[in-house]
């Protein structure tokens, strides 16, 4: 196969380094991909959302298959774009249409769609600038903490959790009137809160049939304890002692299974990744969010553990065959322990040296924000890298990563020490 896989982080350089290990795999082309990637493939300096340079480099270099990491291109229709162009439609673009990315792209798409087939999750309402003050009485008839959403992309940031009334108010304002979140935040799904554990599941989908992939644990606050400002992800861990056998299956028979079904009643062709955000509330399970796409850093969990082909599973999604496919998974534990750049998730300084990453031996560093300066490695991002291990189980593995990120050093480096600390 030829391949381009579209995005630049963590996620990224997971599939790159798996689908580098693919026997079918003919060439394999990142864009614009990190310093990670570039040892599985080349990069290729284009945005993911630049359709027409996208189209340009698939024809000139004959790619078949182009994966999609990132939310932003599905949202904007990347795949309909491929299916609606002459000369690209018999490319295979792994990743849903426009209309079913519509999962993650608007959460009142979500929430209908949840409540359309019975699929547990918070109530709710939606609200627009023009029903406002109606906004503000679900509000006062809610108990605290109030949640509310911006319907659409907004960069992971637009979930503001307020204790108290008189400040969810006023945000409900500066979100409909104001636009603090630009045109996502247009309309605003407020719910009710859900106290509970959080964990991440995943499928793969041709759209008729799926596979179940492990289930991972995010750490998505800067702050040891769980304290702090929200990232993008801290670290992740799988498989996720508390999801035990029965409630992975509560979460197949009244989340998974309605789901599919539910996408098929609606008329909704899908294929490609499924991210259930999911919270355990009393053994219960509820989704928090749909994506669709993989989570990151959960991908550089699972995807480890994944044992198959990932390419050969591709190629069940392009000839719609993935009920033929095998997937197994390795039965160890696999934990990932990010590295961030001092300050994130607000400001903090790009372009610092990475030293020490080639002494890593027990691990896999994966990079998220890296870019290459000749033989040096530089940090671009917030986000910087990951250390994922196996282990026979999740603390054998977090002592390996920890003692990985030991070995790597770049000014004012930081990360969280107790990953995993409350599943062990
Ligand atoms: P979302 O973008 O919908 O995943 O929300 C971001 C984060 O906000 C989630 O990962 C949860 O930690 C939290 N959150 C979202 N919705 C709820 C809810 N209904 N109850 C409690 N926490 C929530
Ligand atoms: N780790 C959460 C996400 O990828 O959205």
């Amino acid at each position: 196969m030829r391949v381009l896989l579209l995005g630049s982080g963590g996620r990224e350089h997971a599939l790159a380094w798996k689908m580098a290990q693919s026997s079918i795999l003919e060439e394999l082309f990142i864009a614009p991909g990190n310093a990670g990637t570039k040892m599985h493939g080349k990069n290729v300096d284009m945005s993911v959302n630049d359709f027409k340079a996208i189209k340009k480099f698939v024809i000139e270099n004959t790619v078949d298959t182009v994966v999609v990491g990132p939310e932003d291109p599905l949202v904007n229709g990347i795949a309909d774009f491929f299916q609606a162009d002459d000369e690209l439609k018999t490319v295979s673009v792994i990743g849903p249409n426009k209309e079913a990315a519509q999962l993650e792209g608007s959460k009142d798409y979500a929430k209908q769609f949840m409540k359309r087939h019975n699929i547990p999750t918070a109530k709710y309402a939606t609200f627009t600038k023009e029903t406002l003050s109606d906004g503000y009485k679900f509000l006062e008839s809610m108990n605290p903490p109030y949640v509310l959403k911006a319907d659409g992309l907004a960069a992971g940031k637009g979930v503001l959790i307020l204790d108290n009334l008189k400040e969810a108010k006023s945000e409900l304002k500066n979100m409909l009137a104001d636009a603090k979140f630009g045109e996502a935040s247009s309309r605003v799904v407020i719910e009710q809160f859900l106290d509970g554990v959080e964990l991440s599941c995943f499928i793969i989908t041709d759209g008729d049939a799926y596979k179940i992939l492990p289930e991972a644990k995010d750490y998505k606050r800067i702050g040891e304890g769980d304290a702090g400002l929200n990232t993008g992800g801290m670290g992740a861990v799988s498989p996720v002692p508390f999801a035990n056998p029965t409630f992975l299956d509560k979460i197949k028979n009244q989340i998974i299974i309605p789901t599919h079904k539910g996408l098929k009643a609606d008329g909704i062709e899908y294929n490609g990744f499924i991210f259930f955000g999911i919270i355990n509330v009393k053994n219960e399970p509820y989704v928090i969010e749909y994506n669709c796409r993989l989570g990151d850093p959960e991908t550089e969990v699972i995807i480890p553990r994944l044992k198959s082909d990932l390419l050969d599973l591709f190629e069940g999604i392009a000839t719609k065959t993935l009920s033929e496919r095998d997937v197994q998974f390795d039965e160890r534990s696999a934990s990932a322990v990010m590295m961030v750049s001092g300050g994130y998730p607000e400001k903090y300084a790009k372009g610092k040296q990475i030293f020490g990453l080639n002494a890593v031996t027990d691990s896999i560093v994966f990079h998220a924000g890296t870019v290459s300066d000749g033989p040096a490695v530089m940090t671009s991002g917030g986000r910087v890298l990951a250390a994922t291990s196996y282990g026979k189980d999740l603390a054998t593995s977090l002592k390996k990563s920890y003692e990985s990120l030991d070995k790597i050093e770049f000014e004012n480096s930081y990360f969280r020490s107790d990953i995993g600390y409350d599943v062990l």
